[in-house]
Formats: C-alpha cells, sequence, structure tokens
C-alpha cells in the first residue's frame, strides 16, 4: 500500500541556527518508520544544512520550489541540480503563495513539474481552490484544471515520484481545516481524475496530501481517510513537539 509522507513545509522561517536546531529535534521524533516517509522543506539558504544535520535518517529534504533549467540567465530561481546539490531529492511546486503572491501559471508550474522530474526530484505538486471558487462551485473545476495543466506532458513511468497536495487557499495559515469529509472528497476526485489521466494503477500507487491548518488535534482523524496519504504542514511544522506528534500520527 501507499506509504503516507508527512511534509513540513518551512515556508520562509529561520536562520541557518533555528534551521539546524528544528531539524535535530525533529529527528528525535521520527524512528524507523515502515508505514511513512517525513519530509523536510527549508528555505534555499539552509537546505544544504538540513541535509547535512538528518544525514544518515530516513528523512527527505526538499526545496520549495525549483527552475526547468539546469543553469542559466534565470536571476533569483534554483535549478534542480543545485537542489541535488545541496543534499534535497524533492520539490514543492505551484503552492498557493507562489500562484497568488508571484503570479506563477499553469503553464510554469508544468514546466517546473518536468524540469523537476526530468532531473530525478520527486515533485509535490500543490493545488487547491480559493473560498469563492469553493463558494461558487467551482472547485472541483479547479483542481481539474490545475492538475490536468501541472502535469501536462508527464510520462506514466514519472509518476511515481509525484505527489499531489491538496491545500484549499481557505485553510492555509488561518485555522480553519477542511473537515475530513470535504478533504476525502477532494482527494478520492483527484484520484479519480489521475487514473483518468493516466492509469488505475499510477493513481492507486500515488500520494495525495492534505493541507492546510493541519494540527495534532487534527491529523489523526484526516489520515483515517482513506484517499490521505499525508500531510503538508506550515506553521505547526515549524515547533518540533507538534509537528513530531503530527509525524507519529494515529489513525482513529
Ligand atoms: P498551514 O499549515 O500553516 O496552514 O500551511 C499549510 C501550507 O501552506 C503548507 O504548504
Amino acid at each position: 500500500m501507499r506509504k503516507s509522507l508527512m511534509a513540513g513545509n518551512w515556508k520562509m522561517h529561520t536562520t541557518r541556527e533555528d534551521a539546524c536546531r528544528l531539524a535535530e529535534e525533529v529527528m528525535k521524533h521520527c524512528p524507523t518508520f515502515a508505514d511513512r516517509e517525513v519530509l523536510l522543506a527549508p528555505p534555499y539558504t539552509v537546505i544544504a544544512a538540513v541535509a547535512e544535520t538528518v544525514s544518515g535518517s530516513d528523512i527527505i529534504v526538499s526545496s520549495q520550489n525549483v527552475c526547468w533549467e539546469e543553469q542559466g540567465a534565470f536571476t533569483g530561481e534554483i535549478s534542480p541540480v543545485m537542489v541535488k546539490d545541496a543534499g534535497g531529492s524533492a520539490a514543492i511546486i505551484g503552492h498557493s503563495e507562489r500562484r497568488q503572491l508571484f503570479f506563477e501559471t499553469d503553464t510554469l508550474i508544468n514546466q517546473r513539474v518536468k524540469g523537476a522530474l526530468d532531473f530525478d526530484l520527486m515533485a509535490l505538486l500543490c493545488v487547491g481552490e480559493t473560498l469563492t471558487e469553493r463558494e461558487s462551485g467551482q472547485m472541483l473545476n479547479v483542481l481539474e484544471t490545475q492538475i490536468r495543466n501541472g502535469l501536462a506532458g508527464v510520462r506514466a513511468e514519472q509518476m511515481a515520484r509525484v505527489v499531489i497536495a491538496y491545500e484549499p487557499v481557505w485553510a492555509i495559515g488561518t485555522g480553519k481545516t477542511a473537515s475530513k469529509e470535504q478533504a476525502q472528497e477532494a482527494h478520492a476526485f483527484i484520484r479519480e481524475l489521475i487514473s483518468k489521466l493516466f492509469e488505475k494503477n499510477v493513481a492507486e500507487q500515488m500520494r495525495i496530501l492534505y493541507g492546510g491548518s493541519v494540527k495534532p488535534t487534527n491529523v489523526d482523524e484526516l489520515m483515517a481517510q482513506p484517499d490521505i496519504d499525508g500531510a503538508l504542514v506550515g506553521g505547526a511544522a515549524l515547533d518540533a513537539e507538534s509537528f513530531g506528534r503530527i509525524i507519529n500520527y494515529q489513525k482513529n
């Protein structure tokens, strides 16, 4: 069955010292798990320091975005080769903060996904609707468009390294979590769509994470849903105790 993936997105937080301390503390909450993986996505400046801190453990280190080119005139970008060189093996792509604050489009996000995969990184593609889109009945259309466009041109054999994170924009950093029923509905829809776009077994093997105000108090019920395979955690991932409890969820 699918191994769950518990991911911490540190966003624009932590200097080198904070990052190393946090990574060390998180490690204390990570025994060798048979059924789950842990991923940390620190800012670019501390990817190498975090990778060094967790080396020898099973923790996956990720960047928070990635360019599609190996090198070149792309001021402000980070290449997949640089992520790997720093000790990372994954990239978050299409986060709603990139879409909303930095105007990243589905076309750009698709280039990033293909670039990450071409260089053997795990690609965590984030999708999610705004409150207005949900309230006007557009949720499923929005998810379908973001996924169809985000994964255009991705080959079925590359899908083993794709993870989709469903992060409803209205639940990010607001303290409002999607209910387990709302999250399950979106996840089931995404899995069905992947099975239409690729094959049933691709969909069955692909991990779909939920993100948006995941906390120690709601992780267990979310993780008990059949199509929720992990969490992408923002605020609560900056506190080792909270993230430790999230990693050590128990399905109830
Ligand atoms: P919060 O957990 O702070 O709501 O953030 C979610 C998120 O954006 C993770 O990528």
